[in-house]
């Protein structure tokens, strides 16, 4: 089994999804570009039946970007799989992720069908899309609480229609590591062909485990993670990217798996998703939040002056955030303050860049020390609600 583990990104399509966040096509396209020189695998642009936003979002990125591939989402329906097509015909590499839920309780309610019309659908949708694309993957929604044995016969059918990825949802975020794990472990000793599929997991963070579900499941044999920059998403959110990659990394003693990632990168895309989404990142959140390093304490302090490892685990420098105490203020150049904005995720046009350090300058004449946190107010507060 490969050690590389494929990064597939939604925060396009499931982190959009979270409550209050809406993104036009230039923001998306601005998440995108820096998905690209974050190294995810796979940018799921959208779901282009959803809305024509939405399919122009998709379609811009999938004529755009390079070197990766594009998904958009697509239910089990030739309609939407002909839609997501249109969006993604002029990507380098398109994919079409189409999904059905399998559990019984989303059977009865939500789709109104039994299990065999639902097993047909999934097989017609995958069938479909393979016409445009090889690359075709497939969601159980709700896997995490169907009939295993089902979801099994499901996998097996969709993979001899032609899924190439056979994705695993925790929709709702019940299951918990070690159920997850023995979950996708049995899944592949019983799905025949599976091993021509690449596994991958979605995981769901209504109890706070998405990230711990996913490494879970990584160790039990998947090879494709999705979630997004933040953890933004429905609900509780998906799992962190963030989290997960620098868990691989971190502990790689114990997993011996690779990705893609540029770290450097990981704390830039933070905050521009931030920005961009308007939603913040909690002080106390693992890896970009604000006191991620920081000590506080004397006897963490006095460790850390003395040994850096003794109180951290990751080196704040690999994911981009900057040890350089450059102090920007009343003195500084558009030079510098431009670099420092690129630094913290912002990437403004001239004339915001012209409004934006004519502020600063205005500040820095009221106060010596011009902080990340006054940047990031200046900008967001002031240039981008202009
Ligand atoms: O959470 C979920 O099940 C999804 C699917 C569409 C993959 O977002
Ligand atoms: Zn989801």
């Amino acid at each position: 089994m490969s050690n590389r583990v494929y990064i597939f990104d939604t925060t396009l399509r499931d982190g959009e999804q979270s409550p209050g966040v809406s993104l036009n096509i230039n923001e998306k396209l601005q998440i995108a570009r820096q998905l690209v020189r974050l190294g995810v695998d796979i940018i799921e642009a959208g779901f282009p039946i959803t809305s024509p936003g939405d399919f122009a979002a998709v379609q811009a990125v999938a004529r755009e970007v390079r070197g990766i591939t594009v998904a958009g989402l697509a239910r089990a329906n030739f309609k939407d799989i002909d839609r997501a097509y249109e969006a993604l015909k002029e990507a380098e590499q398109a994919r079409i992720h189409t999904f059905i839920a399998t559990s019984d309780i989303h059977l009865k309610y939500k789709l109104r069908k039994d299990r065999e019309q639902v097993l047909e659908a999934a097989v017609a949708a995958v069938k479909h899309a393979k016409k445009y694309t090889s690359d075709v993957e497939f969601s159980a929604e709700d896997a995490s609480r169907s009939d295993i044995d089902y979801l099994s016969r499901v996998f097996a059918e969709v993979i001899k229609a032609g899924a190439t990825v056979i994705n695993i949802p925790d929709t709702v975020g019940y299951t918990t590591p070690e159920e997850y794990a023995q979950f996708i472990r049995s899944i592949m000793e019983k799905t025949p062909g599976i091993e021509k599929a690449i596994v991958s997991v979605h995981c769901h963070d209504d109890l706070g485990l998405a990230v711990a579900n996913s490494l879970a499941a990584v160790g039990a044999g998947a090879r494709q993670v999705e979630g997004t920059i933040n953890g933004i998403g429905e609900r509780a959110g998906n799992a962190a990217l963030e989290e997960v990659v620098m868990g691989l990394y971190t502990r790689k003693d114990r997993f011996g798996l690779t990705t893609g990632f540029n770290t450097k990168e990981i704390y830039r895309t933070s905050r521009l998703v931030s920005s961009l989404t308007g939603m913040p990142v909690q002080p106390n959140k693992a890896v970009v939040g604000k006191n991620a390093f920081a000590h506080e304490s004397g006897i963490h302090q006095d460790g850390v002056l003395k040994e850096r490892t003794t109180y951290e685990i990751m080196n704040p420098e690999m994911l981009g955030i900057s040890s350089n105490n450059l102090v920007l203020g009343k003195h500084s150049g558009r030079h510098a303050f431009r670099e420092r904005l690129s630094e913290l995720g912002f990437e403004l046009s001239d004339e915001e860049l012209n409004l934006a350090f004519a502020r600063f300058k205005a500040l820095a004449d009221k106060k010596k020390e011009i902080t990340d946190q006054d940047l990031q107010a200046l900008v967001e507060d002031e240039i981008r609600q202009i």
